[in-house]
């Protein structure tokens, strides 16, 4: 993890020349940060900040929260900043939920899912089903930024990718390829696949996703979710990530919000835009969050519903609003990142059922 930040009053112009060029402006923000939404900009001063600079994000996103703070503290852009924090989780091979190693769909294909909106331009951008292609949000920021369009999916966004200068790569390691291979041979003990013993069974975590938002002292916001969605998925298959007002929503003037978990549930209820909408009427982020999941409850299908009446799958919100409070809720206990100024930590949820 990088270092810490403490936000304090000395934050100057000086500071922040000395940390440009030492940091992530070294040879100009644009050789780190490829298409960025604008240059580097000197803070503002302390005593003229409209909000407590802020970054958050699932619980995968720790990383990411210090690296998207860092560059918040920097002067970047508030999307730039979040891309490049969850772009950490994209990358990294061990992240079996996200961009590079994401467990791959029903053929052995790994097909990822990203969106991302930008408040102070108002624009948003998206991508689905994308294959061979390791960071997706980065390719959603340029549908963002170079189209007139909101969302391309499959071979299309494959090839609009590719003529950004895009690298075509394998996206299976040879552990989310074994974890595929287990999964196929374990599907049904009367197809031609022999069964793999009880003691080989690997665990699978079914859905993961990373969502990060921010809020720049200036008071603007951006958010992105990125995933490779439910595992072992039907092809073609897209889940809340990449829908723009399901898996993320912002709004320069209220807040921006996302979510993880079962993305069809999440879906129904359009919970990135309720939940900035629930802010927009007053609600503190963590009420607002809570608020949604109501919503998910009430729509919840009986099929998805235990004897109790509790739905047997997970969903968390995560909401900042335009001052830089923020929160998440849960259906049931969970943890999610923020890094509020102090340091980059894990924090509970507020959540709805207690866990059996
Ligand atoms: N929330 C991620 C997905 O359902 O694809």
């Amino acid at each position: 993890m990088g270092k810490t930040l403490t936000v304090s009053d000395s934050w100057s112009r000086r500071d922040f020349l000395r940390s440009a060029a030492g940091g992530i402006a070294a040879g100009g923000a644009s050789a780190v940060i490829p298409h960025p939404m604008r240059p580097l900009q000197p803070l503002p001063a302390r005593s003229r900040w409209a909000a407590k600079p802020v970054a958050i994000a699932s619980a995968n996103g720790l990383r990411g929260v210090q690296k998207a703070f860092d560059m918040l503290m920097q002067g970047a852009d508030t999307l730039d900043a979040v891309i490049e924090g969850v772009k950490i989780q994209e990358l990294d091979p061990n992240d079996t939920t996200v961009g590079y190693g994401g467990l791959p769909n029903r053929d052995g294909v790994v097909q990822l899912d990203a969106s991302c909106m930008h408040g102070p331009t108002k624009r948003a951008g998206a991508v689905g089903c994308l294959e061979n292609i390791k960071t997706p949000s980065e390719v959603a920021k340029l549908v963002l930024k170079y189209t007139n369009h909101i969302f391309l999916v499959g071979e299309g966004a494959k090839k609009f990718a590719l003529s950004y200068g895009f690298k075509e790569e394998d996206l299976l390691t040879p552990e989310s390829r074994q974890a595929w291979l287990r999964w196929r041979a374990n599907l049904n003990p009367e197809d031609d696949y022999l069964d793999v013993p009880e003691t080989e069974t690997m665990i699978v975590r079914p859905t993961g996703t990373i969502n990060c938002s921010a809020v720049t002292p200036g008071g603007d916001l951006s958010s992105v979710t990125t995933t490779a969605g439910l595992a072992f998925k039907i092809p073609g298959r897209v889940g809340d990530s990449a829908v723009v007002g399901a898996g993320q929503y912002c709004d320069n003037e209220v807040g921006a919000a996302g979510s993880t978990g079962r993305g069809e549930s999440n879906i129904k209820v359009c919970g990135g835009f309720l939940t900035v909408d629930n802010m927009r009427r007053g609600m503190k982020p963590t009420d607002a969050c809570l608020e949604s999941l109501k919503r998910v409850i009430a729509t919840t299908e009986p099929r998805l519903l235990d004897a109790r009446g509790r739905p047997k799958f997970g969903l968390i919100f995560y909401g900042v609003n335009k001052r830089g409070e923020f929160g998440a809720a849960s259906l049931y206990p969970g943890r999610y990142a923020a890094h509020d100024g102090t340091d980059a930590k894990l924090h509970d949820t507020a959540h709805v059922f207690e866990q059996t």
